[in-house]
């Protein structure tokens, strides 16, 4: 097995008991709420924001056991905006991570406050723990999260993909969907991880370094949605783990679309060698970051 596939592994399974132990048990009041929330994050799915969130604190020396609360933050954000993604009056899929949808195991409003509790809780994590030695620096990456998932980040994206609905977007106009529908929080678990920690909010890096970082997160946030569009177009529903070619069903504007397979993995490859190159002054502190990048333009899910 090689390094990096260990290295994965490892922190997948340590992310998995960190989750496990944060989400409410499954026996407390209200228990079908919180059956339907653990369903939703547990089991399933590649935490590759979580996986990015640990490797930007091991390039800015964050203690892990900080990291991973940021991380968890992150993912249940993104575990709610699968849950919603999928509900009847968004893109109304009935499979997500190899398993029926949260609305179709549960029901409906079940699956609404699914959504509603994993936001809430992802906030009282970041406010519950101590994340940063400096509460002011805390408070900002508490806001880095909101921003990323609110109206002018992820929620704002998946506004302009459901008014897009049988329209031909411009690439601008595609390229904006997607950063902030995807890219937002890939940014900010980029961000966050690399935050966690020191005296200061920006672990041992400089504000300069910080931006190189913000780059990386920002071309590879893209680069996720490029790739995500081409799989929909390509793999099948088994190894996905979520209906292949629904975008075409659902009369979505995506890469595909807009510039052909061929064209969107070109996008996808220079988007990688752009955040690849964003992370040069770096040198082997940057070795995870550069792997996962490589594993999210490479992956086949
Ligand atoms: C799927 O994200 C939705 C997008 C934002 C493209 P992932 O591909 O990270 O889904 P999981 O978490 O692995 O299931
Ligand atoms: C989803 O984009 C983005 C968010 C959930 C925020 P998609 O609709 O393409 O994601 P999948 O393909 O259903 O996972
Ligand atoms: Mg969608
Ligand atoms: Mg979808
Ligand atoms: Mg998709």
């Amino acid at each position: 097995m090689s390094d990096f596939i260990s290295w994965v592994s490892t922190h997948q399974s340590r992310f998995e008991e960190v989750l496990k132990r944060l989400l409410p048990q499954a026996d407390a009041m209200p228990q079908r709420l919180h059956a339907a929330m653990r369903y939703s994050v547990l089991d399933g799915g590649k935490r590759v924001r979580p996986l990015l969130a640990y490797a930007a604190g091991e390039l800015s020396g964050a203690p892990v056991e900080r990291v991973e609360i940021a991380a968890a933050a992150v993912e249940l954000i993104h575990a709610y905006s699968l849950v919603h993604d999928d509900m009847p009056c968004m893109d109304d899929d009935v499979l997500r991570r190899g398993k029926p949808t949260c609305h179709v195991e549960y029901d409906e409003a079940t699956a609404l406050l699914v959504g509603d509790a994993l936001q809430s809780l992802a906030f009282q994590l970041l406010s519950e723990h101590r994340l940063n030695d400096d509460a002011a620096r805390q408070l900002q990456m508490v806001k880095l999260l909101a921003v990323a998932s609110g109206s002018r980040g992820m929620a704002g994206g998946q506004a302009i993909d459901l008014a897009s609905v049988g329209k031909q977007l411009s690439l601008p106009e595609l390229e904006q969907m997607h950063i902030h529908k995807t890219g937002a929080l890939i940014r900010a678990a980029v961000l966050l991880g690399a935050q966690c920690g020191a005296e200061n909010n920006r672990g041992n890096l400089t504000q300069a370094q910080l931006d190189k970082l913000d780059r990386f997160g920002k071309c590879m946030g893209l680069a996720f949605q490029v790739v995500d569009d081409v799989l929909d177009s390509e793999a099948d529903t088994a190894t996905l783990g979520k209906t292949a070619g629904k975008d075409a069903d659902n009369n979505k504007p995506t890469y595909v679309t807009l510039l052909g397979v061929a064209e969107a993995k070109k996008m996808a490859a220079e988007l990688h060698r752009d955040a690849l190159d964003a992370l040069t002054e770096f040198g082997a502190a940057a070795r995870r970051l550069r792997e996962l990048a490589d594993f999210i333009v490479m992956r086949k899910y």
